[in-house]
């Protein structure tokens, strides 16, 4: 349940009525966060057109920029207004997550929403400004107008203008994928449209140069901004089209080529909210909770059908080729008798999850043009008895993923959705990984278009009927939907671990994490597939990290599910699996200990069930020194630590298994310095003692 906790709002309505104002570019309307180190500053130029800006400490981060909407059969929505009012009002509440990297979310800030109004046309409009002190938000409603029910928006003209030339952690805005390796750049030097690795989808239809949120910036003096969007329903996904020269960004909204527009929308209607995180620290960027708290409250009631968890999977084995989805491959992975190999070894390892991948049929032409149609998800492969792993599952105290694979034909999946769900229902799973690769059917929808984002919604809505939670590969991103409809549990949105094991590149480099936990993960859970213990896995594939960063991953990344990926055999034996048998996935608090974005983090979390605490670090591709001041613990308590970090001679390319695995007791007054390796990590697991 979503409970409202200690719930301290402070309302305060200052109705300021500004019908007088004539010399409109004279009025600005300013709000600061709590602590006044944030403000955004909102006015209309002498054309009567809406800007805003955005200071930091006084001094201007996002310099004047533009507001407004290009539309379809009307001009354009975004000069000649005048303001009509504007109402402020403040909050300051907690709330709680039913599963998260916390239990306890706090929301404090300070709104203002200020109403326009056409001179000649009278249309009018809506924008709420927030400031946290994290970060500012903003979002338009669009309203009534007489005789026209819905709007079509060609494009949404939302500018961010910087105020110099940041280094900037970004990948292409791809509007089918965020499988893409991060760049690190200036601004002024962003070229989206040389990157043309992924999914081998390519990007041709984004004809300029963009980028996807949320994308993460370095100013010189060290202040980091983070800009996203929250509340991405029924709407277009924005990415963000880079101007190098000037030094400047304006949302780029993902199309139809289908329809000719971005979004349609039924009149009155508010578009997500448009964020940038502002923190002096990398690591507090991880630690902002503006994401969230820009959602909606808990809409599905009790969720606790659905208990976070690690998993193994039929699936590790079919990315590195011993095995296969399909049946007609003489390889086939989902077997009973296989299915029943991974529960006696989860069952044995306190792991509570099995995926079960390729048990349905249809895979024999995935990836085919003509796939509409063919996925069936409700009848398994002759080989596998789907009722009798369910009913060995449950006797070993294991649950069931299902896994629905749509091959982006959503149509297809959507026909399904109530039957397929009905029969998890009956077997009483609850939960399900889907997937949607290859390009969308009907030609001319992209996985980020507002089409897809009323698919994916439709989704998680249906899944809740029937208690379902849902893991989307191929998603859209997170923008923190996961507070309104706790049943979206995780997303892929990025290279996960599977590139490393067939990747022509090579896979992931070292760095990898070290940006996506100040980027990607920063809207929300990822579902990386970690834990990978058999580093060499073909003749041209490594995993490029050394095993202690393997375990660190278990708290860096945060996901309500956390995969062991690799093979029980692949565990079997090795004192290092002690550390993901024991690792908590349900968190109490979370505490980011330091951090440089693409160097390295270091994140500590305590378990919401056992008040165990647990922490990871990565590095790049450089070894460092850390030192953990292990503060964070409950004082006068002792801790049985089981330490695991980089051997002497580890690193990621020549020696990635060498481990040291040290046992001690560990206080909060106590500190100490570790080094990690090249492409390293380290893992700690520090059990509270009774
Ligand atoms: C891509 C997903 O990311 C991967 O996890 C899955 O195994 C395949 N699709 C098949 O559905
Ligand atoms: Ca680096």
């Amino acid at each position: 349940m979503n409970k409202q906790l200690n719930k301290l709002i402070v309302f305060a309505f200052f109705l300021v009525f500004l019908g007088a104002c004539t010399t409109a570019e004279q009025t600005f309307i300013e709000v600061k966060s709590p602590s006044n180190n944030i403000s955004v500053e909102f006015f209309l130029k002498s054309d009567g057109s809406p800007n805003y800006l955005v200071k930091y400490k006084d001094k201007l981060v996002i310099d004047t920029s533009a507001l407004g909407f290009e539309l379809k059969d009307q001009p354009a929505l975004n000069d000649s207004f005048r303001i009509i009012r504007a109402d402020k009002n403040s909050v300051n509440e907690q709330w709680e997550l039913p599963w998260g990297e916390q239990r306890i979310v706090k929301n404090n800030y300070n709104e203002v929403v200020v109403k326009l109004k056409e001179r000649k046309r009278k249309r009018t409009m809506s924008i709420y400004f927030k400031a946290y002190d994290d970060g500012i938000a903003f979002r338009y409603e669009i309203h009534e107008q007489k005789g026209v029910d819905s709007l079509i928006i060609l494009n949404e003209n939302t500018q961010f203008k910087l105020t110099e030339d940041p280094t900037c952690w970004w990948i292409p805005a791809n509007w089918q994928s965020y499988e893409h390796l991060y760049n690190t750049t200036k601004f002024s030097e962003i070229d989206a449209l040389s990157k043309k690795e992924g999914h081998g989808l390519g990007h041709s239809q984004i004809p300029y140069n963009a980028v996807h949120t949320p994308f993460t910036m370095r100013n010189a003096d060290g202040l980091h901004l983070s800009f996203h969007e929250a509340a991405l329903l029924n709407y277009a996904s924005m990415t963000l089209k880079i101007d190098p020269k000037n030094l400047s960004m304006t949302s780029q909204l993902v199309g139809s080529e289908r329809l000719g527009y971005a979004v349609k929308r039924a009149l009155p209607f508010k578009t997500p909210w448009r964020s940038i995180q502002i923190t002096e620290k990398a690591k507090d960027l991880i630690a902002s909770n503006l994401i969230l708290n820009l959602n909606e409250p808990n809409k599905l009631g009790d969720v606790s059908y659905f208990k976070p968890m690690k998993y193994v999977g039929i699936w590790w084995e079919m990315h590195v080729g011993k095995s296969s989805w399909d049946m007609a491959s003489k390889k086939h992975g989902a077997t009973t008798k296989n299915a029943k190999y991974y529960i006696d070894f989860a069952a044995k390892n306190n792991i509570k999850g099995l995926l079960v991948e390729g048990w349905n049929t249809g895979w024999e032409v995935w990836g085919r043009e003509d796939r509409e149609g063919v996925f069936d998800f409700v009848t398994p492969y002759p080989d596998y008895d789907i009722k009798e792993v369910v009913r060995y599952a449950k006797e070993k105290g294991i649950e069931i993923i299902m896994h629905h694979e749509t091959s982006a034909a959503p149509r297809t999946y959507e026909k399904q959705l109530d039957t397929a769900y009905k029969f998890m229902q009956s077997l009483d799973i609850h939960s399900v990984k889907t997937g949607y690769v290859g390009k969308i059917i009907p030609k001319g929808e992209f996985h980020h278009g507002q089409w897809m984002i009323n698919h994916y919604q439709k989704v998680f809505e249906t899944a809740a009927n029937y208690k379902i939670a849902v893991d989307v590969h191929e998603p859209i991103k997170e923008t923190g939907l996961r507070r309104t409809y706790p049943n979206a549990i995780s997303r892929e949105a990025l290279r996960g671990q599977e590139f490393n094991a067939w990747a022509a590149d090579g896979g992931n480099p070292p760095e990898h994490i070290s940006i996506i936990a100040f980027t990607t993960m920063l809207g929300g859970p990822i579902d990386f597939t970690p834990g990978v213990f058999k580093f060499k896995v073909s003749d041209k594939n490594q995993i490029n990290t050394t095993l202690a960063q393997q375990l660190a991953l278990y708290v860096v990344i945060y996901s309500p599910i956390q995969m062991a990926c690799d093979l029980p055999e692949n565990y079997e034996g090795k004192p290092a699996f002690q550390f993901i048998r024991d690792v908590g996935v349900d968190w109490e608090q979370t505490k980011v200990l330091d951090g440089e974005v693409g160097d390295f983090v270091c994140i500590a979390r305590q378990e919401r069930e056992t008040k165990n605490w647990f922490l990871g670090c990565v590095t790049d591709e450089e070894s460092r020194y850390i030192t953990i001041n292990f503060d964070f613990l409950e004082k006068g308590k002792k801790y049985e630590a089981i330490i695991y970090s980089d051997a002497k001679d580890s690193q990621w390319k020549e020696n990635p298994t060498a481990i040291n695995i040290e046992k001690m007791e560990i206080t909060s007054d106590m500190e100490k310095r570790f080094e990690l390796a090249e492409g390293g990590g380290l893992a700690i697991s520090l059990m509270l003692k009774k």
